[in-house]
């Protein structure tokens, strides 16, 4: 089947489904393209729970249709690769999170949505890479055990004068961007703008001219007078930002900021899953619902 056909039938059959197609701005390229709606994490489980259609194809990793799975409820959510995980959330489980509670009675867990639905489940409240200084400063406590990711922990430990504790997780993709690869891209882009995840190490972070989350790096590049920028989260992402500034520059300092999880995803998949309608995820009851009271503690913050 040619791709031009792939495409026309997974459109068919998701008008015949009643079908959204959502997908994670890591996605493959004809992913992104193909979608209803490309986003954040968290931005793509909420337009879940917002639409009337009744099924969520989900391009993206585990986690994430689980928490669309957690908001809507009444609707099939299909992840078209189950075997597309999150290695950073499969670094903390819920038996594991109560241990690390146990050394740190009382203290609050903040959660990034980056985790399994059974540790929202053992939580208090979650937050994403946009707010997460927000939702830390937005509680009253002096203390807070930060989960599990250790790179936007230590970010946020410098925007709070709280006292945090470090689950010692992190994003494999991200980890891999060094100093030198940055050094690098800097002497070859001098008028360059480094724009970098919260996921990527703290001596990056240190290098960076602008920090923010991937929804964050499309509204920057767009505002900003630079005409060239050093992207430092997964590849995915230059595919929006190339096609919504084409007078920009975007390049990435390694090759290597791939997340082999997020590009499992191909048309192929996405068309066997509305063949099939599976596979599905399912949150199941009683971590669904606690699991949703933590996202929804952080959905109460009011935004910027
Ligand atoms: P955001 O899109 O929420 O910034 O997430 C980054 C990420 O690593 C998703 O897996
Ligand atoms: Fe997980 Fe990192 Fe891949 Fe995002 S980019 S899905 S945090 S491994």
């Amino acid at each position: 089947m040619t791709h031009q056909q792939m495409i026309l039938d997974i459109r068919r059959l998701a008008r015949e489904r009643n079908a959204l197609i959502l997908a994670h701005n890591y996605q493959r390229d004809e992913i992104q393209e193909l979608a209803d709606m490309t986003g954040d994490s968290l931005g793509l489980s909420l337009e879940a729970a917002r639409t009337d259609r009744q099924v969520i194809v989900f391009c993206g990793v585990h986690f994430m249709a689980e928490s669309a799975a957690i908001l809507a409820p009444d609707k099939q959510v299909l992840l078209p690769r189950l075997d597309a995980g999150c290695p950073m959330a499969d670094m903390v489980t819920a038996e594991g999170l109560r241990e690390f509670k146990a050394r740190h009675p009382g203290v609050p867990v903040v959660t990034y949505v980056n985790s399994t639905a059974a540790v929202k489940a053992e939580s208090d409240i979650c937050c994403t890479s946009a707010n997460a200084i927000k939702v830390v400063n937005s509680l009253p406590d002096q203390e807070v055990i930060l989960v599990p990711d250790r790179n936007l922990g230590r970010y946020i430990a410098q925007h709070t004068d709280k006292t945090c504790h470090f689950w010692e997780g992190y994003c494999p993709s991200h980890d891999r961007l060094t100093v030198e690869d940055v050094e690098r891209a800097r002497a070859d882009y001098p008028q360059a703008v480094f724009m970098a995840h919260p996921e990527c190490s703290p001596e990056i972070l240190a290098l960076a001219d602008h920090i923010c989350s991937t929804s964050g790096m499309y509204s920057f590049a767009a505002q900003s007078p630079a005409e060239q920028f050093i992207v430092g989260t997964e590849a995915g992402i230059l595919y929006r930002l190339r096609r919504d500034n084409p007078d920009k520059q975007f390049v990435l300092p390694t090759t290597r900021l791939i997340c082999p999880n997020m590009k499992l995803t191909s048309l192929d998949d996405v068309l066997k899953t509305l063949q099939t309608m599976g596979p599905q995820v399912t949150v199941a009851e009683p971590v669904r619902s606690r699991a949703r009271v933590t996202l929804e503690r952080m959905l109460a913050i009011p935004r910027d």
